[in-house]
C-alpha cells in the first residue's frame, strides 16, 4: 500500500510571515495519519522545520546533483538535508521549461537526493500540445524511464499536466485514472511489487472544493498542490479530503 501524502509546493512565494501558516498547519494536523509535506522556498527551510514542530514535514524545491562545488546560486541535497528537509520535488515542469531540466539531471538530481537521505518527489506531465497530440502515455512513459533512478526505494512520482498548473483547468477523472493506471503499471514493469508502495499523487488546481473527486480515483495517493497550499485554511481542506479518502 502506497502512503498517502499531501504535499505543497509553495515555488517563489514566501518570507517570514508565512511560517505562520506553517505552525497553523501543524496545530491543525498534528494527530494526522496521513503524510504532510510543506515545500517553502529554500530561504525559509531552517524556519520551516522548526515551526513545523514535528507535525509535518519540510522539503526543498530542487536540487544539484552535485554534494558540493562551484555551482553559484544552487543548493546540494546534502544542504537540504541539514537544514532539516526530507523530501525534495525534482523536475517540476517548471523546472523543466524555465531551466531546460533533462530527464538525465531529474535522473541524476534524484540519485543525489536518495544519496542525501532524502525522498526525491519526481514530476511528470504532458503539455496542452502532447495531449491535443495524443501522446500524452509516450510522453509520460519516457519520462519516468528516464528521470526515475534504479532504486524505486522511498520514490514519490507526481503526475502533473502542465496544461492544469496554476490554471484553474484539471483532467477529467477518467484522464487522470488513465495516467495513474499507467504509471503504476510502468513502476510494476520496472520494479516489481515494490511499485505497489510508491506514492502516486496528482498535482495541476488541485483545491478543497475538487479534493475529495480525484482522491477517489484509483490510483491516486495524494496530492502535490501549489497554490491552495499557501493558505492553512485551504491546504487543511485538501489534507481533510485525503485523510477521509
Ligand atoms: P497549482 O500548482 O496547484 O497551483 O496548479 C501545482 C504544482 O505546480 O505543483
Amino acid at each position: 500500500m502506497a502512503p498517502k501524502l499531501a504535499a505543497g509546493n509553495w515555488k517563489m512565494n514566501g518570507t517570514r510571515a508565512a511560517l505562520a501558516e506553517i505552525t497553523a498547519l501543524a496545530a491543525a494536523h498534528r494527530t494526522s495519519d496521513i503524510g504532510i509535506l510543506i515545500c517553502p522556498p529554500a530561504t525559509l527551510l531552517s524556519q520551516a522545520v522548526a515551526s513545523a514542530d514535528g507535525a509535518l514535514s519540510i522539503g526543498g524545491q530542487d536540487c544539484h546533483a552535485a554534494d558540493a562545488g562551484a555551482h553559484t546560486g544552487d543548493i546540494s541535497a546534502p544542504m537540504l538535508a541539514d537544514a532539516g528537509a526530507t523530501d525534495v520535488i525534482l523536475g517540476h515542469s517548471e523546472r523543466r521549461t524555465d531551466h531546460h531540466e533533462t530527464d538525465a539531471e531529474v535522473r541524476a538530481k534524484s540519485e543525489a537526493a536518495l544519496n542525501a537521505g532524502l525522498t526525491p518527489v519526481i514530476c511528470v506531465g504532458e503539455t496542452e500540445a502532447e495531449r491535443d497530440a495524443g501522446s500524452t502515455l509516450d510522453v509520460i512513459g519516457n519520462q519516468l524511464a528516464g528521470s526515475l533512478p534504479d532504486t524505486s526505494e522511498t520514490v514519490v512520482v507526481a503526475y502533473e499536466p502542465v496544461w492544469a498548473i496554476g490554471t484553474g483547468r484539471v483532467p477529467t477523472l477518467d484522464q487522470i485514472a488513465e495516467v495513474h493506471d499507467f504509471i503504476r503499471t510502468s513502476l510494476h514493469d520496472r520494479f516489481g511489487a515494490t511499485a505497489d508502495d510508491i506514492s502516486l499523487l496528482y498535482g495541476g488546481s488541485v483545491k478543497p472544493s475538487n479534493a475529495a473527486e480525484i482522491f477517489a480515483v484509483s490510483n491516486v495517493d495524494g496530492a502535490l498542490v501549489g497554490g491552495a497550499s499557501l493558505k492553512a485554511s485551504d491546504f487543511s481542506g485538501i489534507i481533510a479530503a485525503l485523510e477521509a479518502a
